[in-house]
């Protein structure tokens, strides 16, 4: 879920819609606001769907100078208007949005509000009628509100309003990310700086367990226990053109596009003029102290370790494994002595990594976190960060964030490599090599119409699609998979290619379509053995390969890279694929049905 928040500025309501309309990477399921004129009139608008239908929802009269809006993905309760947010108490005093889950509000409800009628199935509701209940027995909102945070377990971010003082936003949060922009006159709250930045560039983290009173021309930080926070602002490093389709139709095919400039910018930031690494000192000490790398993440981020993890090995010569992060939280392996953690997320606020490395935190270990999110949670709590300089990522299916993510850790790996006097690591141009990737993928970019025309003949109408490689191959194949299956819905696995004949073979009948990556020339005529099995099944073989390992009718043939690198490239015709198919099928490709981008609940 995303939430905003507003106070001083007379378009309040426009700025809360164009808010939501970037959070709606979030969860888009319902969404709603809450303003108020602060001369006595004040409206409630909330709907399930997407914010275009809660636009069309707000009538002409709909106005206000301080309000808060939210945009769902849903937890507690089905996507409906009731169940939409913001949720009010029952005198209609106090009005509440939140983006996280409360883990204990059925008791709350049991042991405080027995005697309330609610209105919506959600966890929110309990909040805020929380809220109410000791208002009425006494308590100030300020006090009501700092009384019920002491009660609420789980995570959150909230934005409360009380209707009979509007001058006040009252702001929490616990494990969700929040923040406060500060602007002349007026403040502003969201859940992602791509929100309010049309407003401000100032932000201020919050952190948890801390209260914020935000008016239009002071807020006060302070944590619970009463302590008052003095917090500079950051200024955030991109403008709302950064976070708008530029004419392109959807930001996926815009984000797939930025790629050869995502990789040089790479470059620029952390090679020296020599060609050499350049790297935090601090950071690379550590690592070199440490005796195996566990790199944690979820989802397309996970794939990006996955091509990593050989990266690493290969280069640094530090023993690498690569673990979910939803996983490890609850069976944690056996660690090695030194370990050091490498948490790798696009939006540095996935719920299921954080988990993991609040973990590390108490066990004392060091960590560095890979994100594109400066100032996000797993930045704040790891001991090192390093930025993927990306620009906002907006389409929910990740493709800028897994190259830039895998390029990144090549270079790492290079710089931890040189300090170790590995050889592998003190031959390869890397630099070189990043830039000749940036030119190919470049190549692949601009040669579209041959992805279209690929997924049109061959992805259609089919209900299922493999993706097969060996041994680098294997690590794109599971996100070529996973891209075409979050947003096309076609029902797409990504295998060993050997593996294959150990079960997943009987899957192939005649017209199943085969998608297999073939640029490592150590395993590439075992893949093209695989083909033919497949073939000689019904399989419709579609070939990525590299130029020194292609044949005469693959069906895409990049130029060769270096092979431990090929990844960066190979994927990106595969990121095409996915997007075609789905642009064909006719799907809304930035916002695939029940996915949300940032994922804060575990
Ligand atoms: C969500 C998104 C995925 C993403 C994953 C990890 O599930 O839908 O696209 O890969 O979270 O996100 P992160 O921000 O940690 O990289």
């Amino acid at each position: 879920c995303g939430i905003v928040g507003v106070i001083g500025k007379s378009d309040t309501v426009s700025i809360l819609l164009n808010g939501l309309q970037k959070l709606e990477y979030r969860g888009y399921d319902s969404a709603g606001i809450y303003v108020n004129d602060q001369t006595g009139h004040d409206y409630l608008v909330k709907t399930k769907g997407r914010i275009a239908d809660l636009k069309a929802a707000i009538g002409p009269d709909v106005h206000g100078t301080m309000g808060i809006g939210h945009t769902r993905w849903a937890t507690h309760g089905v996507p409906s208007d009731v169940n939409a947010h913001p949720q009010f108490s029952s005198n209609k005093r106090f009005y509440l949005v939140h983006n996280g889950v409360l883990t204990n509000y059925a008791e709350l409800k049991q042991q405080y509000l027995a005697d309330v009628q609610f209105v919506s199935e959600t966890d929110t509701e309990v909040a805020v009628q929380l809220i109410a209940k000791f208002v009425a027995e006494g308590a100030d909102t300020k006090a009501a509100f700092k009384k019920a945070l002491k009660l609420i377990k789980g995570s959150y971010a909230f934005i409360l309003v009380d209707q009979q003082a509007p001058d006040t936003l009252y702001v929490a949060k616990n494990k969700s990310p929040l923040l406060l922009g500060k602007g002349d006159g007026f403040n502003v709250i969201c859940s992602d700086a791509m929100a309010m930045v049309s407003e401000t560039k100032q932000f201020v983290e919050l952190h948890d367990q801390e209260i914020v009173t935000v008016q239009a021309n002071q807020a006060t930080i302070e944590t619970l226990a009463g302590d008052v926070v003095d917090r500079a602002p950051y200024t955030v490093q991109f403008d709302e053109s950064d976070t708008e389709k530029g004419g392109y139709p959807f930001y996926m095919l815009k984000e797939i596009d930025e790629q050869p400039a995502v990789m040089r910018r790479l470059v620029q930031t952390y090679f020296d003029e020599n060609g050499q690494p350049q790297l935090d000192k601090d950071l690379l000490a550590k690592l070199n102290e440490a005796d195996r790398l566990y790199i944690l993440a979820a989802g397309t981020s996970y794939h990006a370790g996955l091509v990593a993890q050989p990266i690493f090995e290969k280069l640094a010569q530090i023993p690498t494994e690569v673990h979910l992060a939803s996983e490890f939280g609850y069976n944690t392996p056996m660690l090695s002595e030194k370990p050091f953690f490498l948490f790798l997320s696009q939006s540095g606020e996935t719920a299921d990594s954080r988990q993991v490395l609040v973990k590390v935190n108490e066990w004392g270990y060091p960590s560095l976190t890979i994100t594109n999110s400066q100032g996000s949670t797993l930045s704040r709590e790891a001991d090192y960060t390093l930025l993927l300089n990306a620009g906002p990522e907006i389409a929910v299916a990740s493709t800028k964030a897994y190259t830039s993510q895998i390029a990144l850790q090549a270079i790492l790996a290079q710089a931890l490599g040189q300090k170790r006097g590995v050889a592998a690591a003190e031959s390869l141009p890397l630099k070189g090599q990043l830039g000749t990737i940036a030119n190919t993928m470049q190549s692949i970019v601009d040669e579209k119409q041959e992805m279209d025309d690929l997924a049109k003949k061959h992805l259609a109408t089919t209900r299922n699609a493999f993706y097969i490689g060996r041994g680098y191959d294997y690590a794109v194949s599971l996100e070529a998979a996973l891209k075409l299956k979050e947003i096309s819905y076609v029902q797409a696995e990504g295998f060993a290619g050997a593996e294959l004949k150990h079960g997943t073979i009987s899957l192939i009948e005649d017209g199943v379509p085969v998608l297999a990556i073939i640029t490592d020339e150590r395993v590439a005529s075992h893949t093209r053995g695989n083909i033919q099995e497949v073939r000689a099944r019904g399989a419709q073989v579609i070939t990525i390969a590299m130029e020194s390992v292609a044949e005469a009718d693959d069906d895409i043939v990049f130029p060769d890279v270096e092979p431990l690198l090929s990844p960066l490239v190979s994927v990106v015709s595969t990121q095409l694929i996915a997007y075609y198919t789905s642009l064909n099928r006719g799907y809304d490709v930035d916002k695939p049905r029940n996915l949300a981008k940032a994922v804060t609940v575990e």
